[in-house]
């Protein structure tokens, strides 16, 4: 799945954008909430997606990059977040389970992301309460940052590790993919591939599906 973060995106035009990528198959929309605090760029907040959710039936992925998710995360899920990803370095670990539970109550996912420093075993505690694991590939807070190539291999010891667990956790990466590295990301293990600058530097937004179908059936291009 290619989803697609509007933090590249004209926010002034997004109702129309959202538009346009449902047009070309996208079935996920990345969200990067940011708050000047646990990362040095300020975004958007929770009332900007419940604007959004009001013209957009899409799936609305929302990765938090704020401190204490555990205390703000309730107001993303009553803004229509059909997933809600908190970072691990952020949270007070003991809430995890709890903020789990009342997301799922829902009907809806949840998520951990992982910065790049730290080690992927620290999510071993966690697995059964995850519907996903989102692996950073650069250091939070901007689009546009070059991959970070030892952060891909981590990517393949998750998938080893969500196997091994026998759990059904999506595996998503996020920042600097491009059209160069999809195809690696792809063969270590990655599910969903959040994509930023490169797909909004792409006049066709239909591009990096088509390139990952086909990665995935193996089709030289
Ligand atoms: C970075 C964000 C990313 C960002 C990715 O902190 O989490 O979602 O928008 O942008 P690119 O694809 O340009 O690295
Ligand atoms: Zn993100």
């Amino acid at each position: 799945m290619i989803c697609p973060s509007i933090l590249s995106a004209d926010f002034s035009l997004l109702k129309e954008t959202f538009q346009e990528m449902e047009k070309a198959g996208i079935e996920v929309i990345h969200f990067d909430v940011m708050d000047n605090h646990f990362v040095p760029n300020l975004t958007f907040g929770h009332k900007f997606v419940s604007d959004l959710r009001k013209h957009s039936a899409l799936f609305f992925d929302v990765h938090l990059m704020i401190h204490k998710p555990e205390v703000h995360f309730r107001h993303y899920l009553e803004a229509g977040a059909d997933l809600i990803v908190i970072h691990y370095e952020a949270v007070d670990p003991s809430q995890i389970r709890k903020v789990s539970e009342e997301i799922r109550k829902k009907g809806k996912k949840f998520g951990i992301s992982i910065k790049p420093a730290t080690p992927v075993n620290v999510l071993l505690p966690f697995l059964e309460y995850l519907d996903l694991i989102l692996i950073m590939t650069v250091e939070p807070g901007f689009g546009g940052q070059k991959l970070i190539e030892p952060c891909v291999e981590k990517v393949a010891e998750l998938k080893k590790m969500i196997h091994d667990s026998s759990l059904k956790i999506i595996l998503q990466v996020d920042g600097g993919v491009d059209k160069d590295n999809l195809e690696r990301i792809y063969h270590r293990g990655a599910d969903w591939f959040v994509v930023g600058s490169a797909f909004f530097k792409e006049p066709d937004f239909t591009f990096f599906q088509k390139l990952l179908k086909r990665i995935q059936t193996n089709v030289t291009i």
